[in-house]
This record gives structure tokens, C-alpha cells and sequence, in this order.
């Protein structure tokens, strides 16, 4: 079994769920006794103001303990680790500059595989169980160093009328990336948003079953006001609201990822 399974979360589609996926998912894994590392990788911060107030996050921006930092200057991200407060579950915040990070890349040497190599020793520590790397909606270099540097890739599509749109481009360019890293798999794809009437979740469902070789998780998520709350107030949706519907969901979602990160 891998001792530590770093796993992205990615969509060319902005608004899908990644990071309020990504966010919950992490911090349900915690609770579930699991050492957890979340790696912010988009400039909107969204991660990051998932658990720290904006001035917090501004600061780790402002200080230079950020993902662009380490990026940019090829420095080991064990030094960029703070804690979020809970038990268990740290972050590499991200910085606004990350907006920059495709031209800093440019002009680097073997430059899809930066993250990969900025990781190895957190990786070798064996100080986690599971590493979750937040996508920004991009499909660049930058996105194909956080495929280069994961062993397990989670979809999230919202169940909505587009949410569909555009996902052929991205297995595309997951079939691209995974030429240059071949043990790169796709666990699943998570449906999230779904609305009350469930509408074009079972339209989602459907078209998505169609796909060959594409799996998609037992456990979607439904749209539920606590999360805007939750992230309102910079906190898990656990924690916000422990007893809401979405704290419920996103637990049982982690547990499934915890499965098939394990076998
Ligand atoms: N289960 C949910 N219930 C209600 N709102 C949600 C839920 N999941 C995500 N959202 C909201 O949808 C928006 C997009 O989600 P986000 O995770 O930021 O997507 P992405 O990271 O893919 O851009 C955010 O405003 C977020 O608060
Ligand atoms: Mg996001």
C-alpha cells in the first residue's frame, strides 16, 4: 500500500466544486483520524480562505509563505506547511501572484514536473496520508505539473446545464498528461450542487454512466446554504454546522475516496 496518496482535484470549469470539494473532503478526513496535507494551487485563494479570515490569508501572501514562492524560486514545500488549527491537517497557502505562474514556469527546466519535485521530501517523510492539491480552472502548465506531481485525479462537476460542458477537453488533456506520467489515474468523478429537485443531477448521471472507463462516485453532494456559511465564516462546513446535510455528504464522500486511495 502507498504510504502517502497525493490526489487533485481538477476541471477546466470554474464553479464546479473543486475547492469547496477539496476543502471538506480534507478536513472529513482528518476527523477520521487521517494526517492531511491540502495544497492551495489557484490565485483565488479559495482554499486557503477555507480555513484562515482574509487578512490571515493576505498575510501568508504578503510573507512569501505561499505555493507561487516555493514554485518560483524551486524551494522544498516542507517549508511552506502551516497549520490550519485543526488536528491533523496542515496547508501550503497560495498567493494572488500564482496568477503569474505559467510565464514563471516557462522558462524553467523540465518544467511539468516542478511540483513534483518541490514535494518529494514531504512525500518521503511519510508524514501523511493523503496530500489533496486544489486545480485552478485552467488546463496549462501549471495544471499539468499538479497532474505530474498527483497519483489520483477527482473531477467534480456541478449538476447543472453546463456542467458538462468543455469535460471532453479536459480528459483530453488528462490522456496528454498521463503519456508523460503513466501511473497518473482518474479516480472518480464527483457530482456536486445538485439542486432540491435534483433536476440535472439525474441528466448528469446519466451521461456521465455513458463514459467508458470513467467512474463516477456512489456519494454526490446537494446544494446546502451551511456551506456558503461555513466558508463565509473561513471554517469546514463540520464545523461550522456539524449536524448539516453537506457535513453528512462530504464525510461520506471522503470515506469513499479513502477506499479506493487505499486498495
Ligand atoms: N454543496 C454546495 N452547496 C452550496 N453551495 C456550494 C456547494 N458547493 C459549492 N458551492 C458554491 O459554489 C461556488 C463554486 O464552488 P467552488 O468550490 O469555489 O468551485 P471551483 O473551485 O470549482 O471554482 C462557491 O460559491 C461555493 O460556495
Ligand atoms: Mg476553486
Amino acid at each position: 500500500m502507498r504510504k502517502t496518496t497525493v490526489i487533485c482535484f481538477a476541471n477546466n470549469k470554474g464553479g464546479s466544486g473543486k475547492s469547496t470539494t477539496c476543502s471538506n473532503v480534507a478536513y472529513s478526513m482528518s476527523a477520521l483520524g487521517r494526517r492531511v496535507l491540502v495544497i492551495d494551487g489557484d490565485m483565488q485563494m479559495n482554499l486557503t480562505l477555507s480555513f484562515f479570515d482574509e487578512e490571515r490569508a493576505l498575510e501568508y501572501a504578503r510573507s512569501g509563505k505561499n505555493l507561487y514562492t516555493a514554485i518560483k524560486e524551486q524551494k522544498d514545500l516542507e517549508d511552506f506547511i502551516v497549520p490550519t488549527g485543526y488536528e491533523g491537517l496542515d496547508i501550503i497557502p497560495s498567493s494572488t501572484l500564482m496568477s503569474g505562474i505559467e510565464f514563471e514556469l516557462f522558462t524553467k527546466w523540465q518544467r511539468e514536473w516542478i511540483l513534483k519535485k518541490s514535494l518529494e521530501k514531504v512525500r518521503a517523510s511519510e508524514k501523511y496520508d493523503y496530500i489533496l492539491i486544489d486545480a485552478p480552472p485552467t488546463l496549462g502548465c501549471w495544471v499539468m505539473n499538479i497532474m505530474c506531481a498527483s497519483d489520483e485525479m477527482i473531477v467534480p462537476v456541478e449538476a447543472s446545464p453546463w456542467g458538462l460542458f468543455g469535460l471532453a477537453n479536459m480528459f483530453e488533456f488528462f490522456d496528454q498528461v498521463k503519456s508523460i506520467a503513466p501511473d497518473l489515474s482518474l479516480m472518480g468523478i464527483a457530482i456536486t450542487k445538485v439542486s432540491e429537485r435534483k433536476n440535472y443531477f439525474r441528466q448528469t448521471k446519466e451521461t456521465l454512466s455513458g463514459w467508458e472507463g470513467v467512474r463516477l462516485f456512489e456519494h454526490y453532494i446537494r446544494v446546502d446554504s451551511a456551506v456558503e456559511w461555513a466558508q463565509d465564516n473561513s471554517k469546514p462546513v463540520m464545523v461550522y454546522k456539524k449536524n448539516s446535510r453537506a457535513a453528512g455528504e462530504y464525510t461520506e464522500l471522503a470515506k469513499e475516496i479513502m477506499q479506493y486511495a487505499d486498495r
